[in-house]
């Protein structure tokens, strides 16, 4: 199989000629993939295939169903209650327009490179293989982070769900470590779920009788289900993903319509929950005031992420030129609409300083008095979570899949199984770690995480799209990213204002994460890197 590229096709690489000119080490990490390469694996993987099918209204469902997920059914209350109050409203409009302008980037990069890969793809082709391994080294954060957080807000509600059942697991099977649980009307309950009851009864949570998560074993166990269900390679459908979307947005906007109802009719409850909209700061960056709000956005960002499946659909696109842009714009733009309308009928349910649970909307249901309610959205959104969490394990395990290809992770990582023909021991690797952050890390922090990691990946395919504006303009584009260089320059400032809004701890993590790749990539992935070898190959 040839590695690197040989001949010029359009991207430069000709001009490259594979590192004949590169000898310096310097040029050597920026040695490029050509496009005919890239090209050839995809239709020897099977994954690819031109046929244009999709139309604006398809991309839009595909989008939406990648979209909305945990950050909409758990984050807007965990934002609400620790950092913005009501103004959680803002912060999605904030993480919303930082999406537009890297989301146009994206799908610039996507048509060009048609393929379903993804940035790891895009950066190898056009920016060269050390931007290629950190892109695809960041995007271990947003997919394998990504799939914890979305578990673990699963989790949360599988537990609710559960208790209306009578199903109750020992607290220390029922959360991560530090989650504290208390001893209420005879049962162990999670203290941030019955604080509001609680503070209600004018019972002070310290008098209660306490015990400690330990390992949340739900969200372990729904881990291994997805990874499961990947192996096996039970592949969602158009269909299937057609009817979690229908039921995902149905599950909202009953949401809207019956808490929007109820606060019309119940003045005093928004008197006293939407009052003050954005709460005092307390003295500390990001706990409420503006700039609680600014670090909102930077956490509520994650209920964002996945809007990258529409540009990575470019090339079954039957018009990208004019679609694409109306997929990725589309599905943000409802999406946000509804989030914003969620955030709004929350805190005018309850009051956010109650708000920090695993399952805020079941508990905002709860307060219309609409009998199945609560109930309703429990299910919804366990369907809706479960089609997000498959989503982004296999976004991770086909990132590995194709680096562990491209020589610079073992070969392992690539080996296909005999029967079922997906990459099991990637799938099974990626699980194993994932179903561990699941259930000892807690979901804001692994959620932090997803986001820093997604907003890098953002600033690099910003920058990536603008430099090869830059170096070559004349390379086909079937969609040009509109306002150039306006619409990068965008993209990179909002994702570095809500990149610098995250905790300093989540910057530390990022920096030893990225430390930790490149002594990875220096010590073994240059050596056996394939572009590298038939680089040298043609060298001499
Ligand atoms: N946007 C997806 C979610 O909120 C990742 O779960």
């Amino acid at each position: 199989m040839e590695a690197a590229g040989h001949s010029d096709d359009g991207t430069g690489n000709g001009k490259l000629a594979a590192g004949r000119e590169s000898k310096g080490r310097m040029a050597n990490l920026l040695l490029r993939k050509s496009l005919d390469t890239i090209r050839g694996e995809a239709a020897e993987t099977g994954e690819h295939t031109l046929r244009r099918t999709l139309g604006a209204t398809n991309l839009i469902t595909l989008g939406i169903g990648a979209i909305i997920g945990t950050g909409v059914f758990v984050l807007t209350g965990l934002v609400a209650s620790g950092n913005s109050g009501p103004a959680v409203v803002f912060t999605f409009i904030i993480a919303a327009v930082c999406c537009v302008f890297a989301g146009l980037c994206y799908a610039e990069f996507a048509a060009m490179i048609p393929v379903a890969g993804s940035a790891y793809t895009y950066g190898y082709a056009t920016l060269g293989e050390i931007f290629a391994w950190i892109i695809g080294w960041d995007l271990v954060l947003e997919y394998a982070f990504g799939a914890a957080t979305v578990c673990s807000g699963w989790s949360g509600y599988v537990l609710s769900l559960g208790q209306d059942f009578g199903i109750r697991l020992p607290p220390a099977l029922a959360g991560v470590p530090g989650s504290t649980f208390v001893l209420f009307q005879g049962h162990w309950e999670y203290l941030g779920r019955v604080a509001a009851k609680l503070h209600e009864l004018g019972i002070d949570p310290a008098t209660l009788p306490q015990k400690h998560g330990v390992f949340n074993l739900v969200a372990f166990l729904g881990i291994m289900f997805a990874t499961t269900v990947l192996i096996v390679g039970i592949r969602e459908s158009a269909n299937f993903n057609s009817v979690i979307v229908i039921i995902k947005v149905a599950v909202l906007l009953v949401f809207i319509g019956v808490g929007g109802y109820t606060l019309l009719h119940h003045p005093e409850m928004r008197a006293a929950n939407w009052h003050p909209f954005v709460p005092p700061n307390l003295g500390h960056f990001g706990q409420f005031g503006w700039s609680g709000v600014c670090r909102g956005a930077a956490v509520i960002f994650f209920a964002y992420i996945g809007f990258d499946a529409v540009s990575t659909a470019a090339q079954e696109s039957k018009n990208p030129k004019k679609d694409m842009p109306i997929g990725i714009l589309g599905s943000l733009a409802i999406c946000t609409v509804l989030y914003i309308l969620v955030g709004l009928v929350l805190t005018g349910l309850v009051n956010y300083k109650f708000l920090n649970v695993p399952d805020s909307l079941a508990v905002g249901m709860e307060r219309t008095g609409f009998r199945w309610g609560s109930l309703m959205v429990k299910v919804g959104a366990l369907g809706g979570l479960t089609s997000t969490m498959i989503v982004m394990l296999l976004g991770q395990s086909r990132v590995f899949f194709s680096m562990s290809k491209d020589g610079l992770l073992p070969k392992m990582f690539s080996a296909i199984h005999p029967k079922f023909r997906t990459p099991w021991i990637s799938s099974l690797t990626v699980g194993l770690v994932v179903a561990t952050f699941a259930s000892l890390i807690p979901l804001t922090k692994l959620g932090d995480m997803t986001s820093i990691g997604t907003l890098l990946a953002f600033i690099i395919v910003s920058a990536g799209v603008w430099v090869l504006r830059v170096r070559q303009p004349d390379l086909p584009r079937p969609f040009r990213a509109p306002w150039m260089p306006v619409t990068p320059i965008l993209g990179i400032v909002f994702a570095l204002l809500m990149m610098c809004s995250l905790p300093r701890e989540t910057w530390l993590r990022l920096v030893i994460w990225l430390v930790a790749g490149l002594v990875i990539y220096f010590s073994y992935s240059r050596k056996h890197s394939k572009v590298q070898a038939a680089a040298e190959r043609s060298a001499t």
